[in-house]
């Protein structure tokens, strides 16, 4: 049985991975669904389901979104089928790995990009003029934590999402005095079919995945707030953004070249079980590294520069209180490798104090 029997949620991209879980969340709290995506049979097998389990009703509609107006196309439908749509969530994306200049293919960069940024644009243009007008709705937009820093073997990728992250907060500033709401959310890379897809399955990125029903719960809640953004997952993610927000834009494109460069097949033992401490080294590195950017970066500031500093300072240090907190829990649940983590920590430090100090020279 519905329990918001007038209430509709259109979700892009809900055949697989975080959209199919974003997509049972909101059938199990009785939202009728509009599911697009091109894997058809899997759609209509979703909306079985979700009509046993929940009482639900689903409208599938089969289209490639990344064909010339497909959004204009999706919303005809969606008006001829005499619905109203209260959620938007713009989840249908791909990615695609390789260097721009010499190994990416340019037809499915044009795909790629009409996909990510085009008919995401047009699906907001079209379904938020109708909330607007009832003064209601909300929309969730894809992002990524790459949409705040580069990611070189993904450029294009990483580009279209600084762009989802960008035009949906001005959207929230043009929207603030509605009760319309628009969140991005930024998920670091997810256990989906994402990488495979992408051709970048065999990456280091890929060792350490979240858990894409955790990020889509984590987007549902703030969604439903009506939160600005949402960065899923633990201190990690968050200090990825902290660090974002100070690092210089070459550190941040070297660390993230780290983590798009093929796997090394053969891991040692020892290797393997360093990688939990090597998580923690790049969270440390990270509170640190942004300390010492702020520290750098002050004392060559005007006053005006430094009234900056000090707002950033203060997020920074919240982060580090959170990492040293849980640092500090599994020294006490005996992780012993922790010291690895804190050597890697001060390396990383002692490149970002070469790069200030070149940079202020
Ligand atoms: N996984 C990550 O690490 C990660 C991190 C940050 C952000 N994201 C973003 O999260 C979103 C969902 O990705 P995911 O990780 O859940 O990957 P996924 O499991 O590969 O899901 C992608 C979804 O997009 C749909 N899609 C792809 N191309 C399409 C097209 N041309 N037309 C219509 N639908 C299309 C797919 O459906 P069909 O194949 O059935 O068409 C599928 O439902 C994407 O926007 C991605 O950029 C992912």
């Amino acid at each position: 049985m519905t329990t918001k029997e007038s209430k509709t949620a259109l979700i892009t991209g809900a055949s697989s991975g975080i959209g199919q879980e974003l997509a049972k969340l909101f059938a199990k709290d009785g939202y009728n669904l509009v599911l697009v995506a091109r894997s058809t049979d899997v759609l209509n097998e979703l909306g079985g389901r979700f009509w046993d389990e929940y009482g639900v009703e689903t409208t599938v509609i089969t289209k490639d979104l990344s064909e010339e107006d497909a959004a204009q196309d999706v919303y005809n439908q969606v008006k001829a089928k005499n619905l109203s749509v209260d959620v938007l969530v713009n989840d249908a994306g791909v990615g695609l790995y390789g260097l721009f200049a010499t190994e990416t293919d340019w037809e499915r960069e044009k795909s790629l990009i009409h996909l990510n940024v085009l008919t995401t644009t047009q699906m907001t243009k079209l379904f938020l003029k109708e909330m607007v007008e009832r003064n209601e709705g909300k929309i969730l937009n894809l992002a990524s934590l790459v949409s705040i820093t580069p990611m070189p073997l993904m450029a294009v990728y990483a580009a279209t999402k600084a762009y989802i992250y960008n035009f949906t907060q001005s959207l929230i500033n043009e929207l603030k005095d509605t009760n319309v709401s628009v969140t991005a959310l930024l998920p670091n890379a997810t256990d989906t079919d994402f990488f495979n897809k992408a051709g970048a399955s065999n990456t280091k990125v890929t060792e350490n995945l979240d858990n894409p029903a955790n990020v889509a719960k984590d987007a549902y809640n703030a969604l439903m707030k009506g939160a600005p953004k949402v960065i899923p997952g633990g201190l990690v993610n968050k200090a990825y953004e902290v660090m974002s927000y100070v690092a210089p834009q070459e550190t941040m494109a070297g660390m993230m070249r780290k983590n798009m460069e093929p796997k090394v097949e053969a891991q040692t033992a020892d290797e393997k079980g360093n990688k939990a401490a090597l998580t923690w080294g790049i969270g440390l590195a990270a509170v640190v590294l942004a300390g010492a950017a702020i520290a750098l970066v002050y004392a060559n500031s005007s006053e005006y520069d430094k009234v900056r500093y000090r707002y950033k300072a203060g997020k920074i240090k919240s982060g580090a209180d959170d990492v040293y907190g849980d640092v500090k829990d599994s020294l006490l649940s005996g992780l012993n490798s922790i010291k690895d983590a804190v050597s890697t920590a001060k390396e990383v430090v002692a490149k970002a104090k070469e790069t200030f100090t070149e940079a202020l020279a």
